[in-house]
């Protein structure tokens, strides 16, 4: 990779922050190609897919491939892998770039902070905080593997005795990697702890040919500022877009992301979003559409804020059917089986009979 190369692409993501400085978080099981285009309607800059197995798209799994939808019109989406070989790396990113969808992917980036047990214990995600070699490896065939943009996404380390962020944005600076990510938590925090904002002003101040992205805890303006004021050139929002993903808008507007929207355009929402998963639905020619436990755990987070939101929530899960409540007890989700059946259909539209009154009439 020529320095010339090297510095188009970090370009690019300094060009992309500076026309919009937010981004939207890379979360697994939210932000799918339908979850994505909902987001479009409020954010026009950086976004990424789920995480998706390097392993998964070595062997070309249908379930992985599956991941990698992304449609032409969907703008800066960059495909987030999650792993620890650093050959298998160069692997997914061949079979990504020879995919029938490889011209829409405009940009790669690598999880390197997510704390769950099943993704660290075999070393990928944070577990990778723990051997900072392989992260500089993995860099490396990242880099040899594509021409396109690379970005890394990081935890401050694994817990506090073993802080590793300076050290990874050195490795990201002289392999090629054009820009460093973030989540300004250790490990052991997970979600909860409070961010360390003084870690992001440290690394602003050492950062030459990487674009820096902050994130944890933004949910309003406030808080995008608290992290936009470390010097970084990015903000990174996850769980505030979850539950709001107009919230991009509002921080923009000055306005209160809990209010931002009408309850008549979140029930609008809504409906655009069982759409785009009866489309995706029938993409993997499931002719049964959306599956109704998801939208219904939509509902309930874009219900959270507005009146009467817990009595709502109650209601859209005391509506579960027993087949519903019985699968859920089991722990699994819907099933074939259950797809399709009359009494699936006739609960999707109690479902919406129950939404309209509440959306519409709040
Ligand atoms: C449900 C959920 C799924 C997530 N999935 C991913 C993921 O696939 N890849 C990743 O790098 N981080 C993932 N994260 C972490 C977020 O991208 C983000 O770093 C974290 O939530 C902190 O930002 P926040 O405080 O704005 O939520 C996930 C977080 C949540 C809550």
């Amino acid at each position: 990779m020529s320095n010339t190369n090297t510095n188009t692409n970090t370009n690019y993501f300094h060009n992309l922050l500076q026309s919009d400085d937010l981004v939207a978080a890379p979360l697994a099981g939210v932000t799918n190609r339908a979850f994505r285009n909902i987001i479009r309607n409020y954010h026009s800059g950086l976004m990424f897919t789920e995480m998706i197995s390097v392993e998964g798209l070595v062997r070309q799994i249908q379930k992985t491939l599956h991941y990698l939808s992304i449609d032409a019109s969907e703008g800066d989406v960059h495909v987030q892998l999650f792993g620890m070989n650093p050959e298998s790396f160069s692997g997914a990113v061949h079979v990504c770039e020879d995919g029938s969808e490889g011209e829409h992917i405009k940009g790669y980036n690598v999880n390197m902070g997510c704390p769950a047990k099943k993704v660290y214990k075999k070393g990928g995600g944070a577990g990778l905080l723990r051997d900072t070699n392989t992260i500089a490896k993995i860099c490396q065939h990242m880099r040899k593997s594509t021409t396109k943009p690379i970005s890394i996404k990081i935890r401050l380390g694994w817990d506090n005795n073993n802080m590793v962020y300076r050290e990874i944005l050195n490795i990201a600076e002289n392999e090629g990697v054009n820009a460093l990510i973030v989540h300004a938590r250790t490990r052991k925090q997970m979600f909860t702890g409070e961010p360390v904002y003084s870690a992001l002003e440290e690394l602003a101040q050492d950062a030459k040919n990487v674009a820096l992205i902050g994130n944890g805890n933004v949910f309003d303006r406030a808080s995008y500022l608290q992290i936009k004021n470390t010097g970084v050139q990015g903000v990174m929002i996850g769980r505030g877009m979850m539950k709001k993903p107009w919230i991009f808008q509002a921080i923009k507007a000055h306005e209160n992301p809990d209010t931002y929207l009408a309850p008549k355009e979140i029930y609008n929402l809504l409906q655009s979003l069982a759409q785009h998963e009866t489309e995706l639905a029938t993409r993997r020619n499931d002719p049964h559409g959306y599956n109704l436990a998801l939208i219904k755990k939509y509902a309930v987070w874009f219900s959270k804020g507005l009146a009467n939101s817990a009595e709502f929530r109650g209601k859209v899960y005391a509506k579960m059917s027993p087949v519903e409540k019985a699968l859920a007890a089991r722990g699994g989700t819907l099933t074939q089986s259950y797809h399709g059946t009359p009494q699936y259909e006739q609960e999707k539209e109690q479902f919406w009979r129950t939404m309209d009154y509440y959306f519409n009439a709040n």
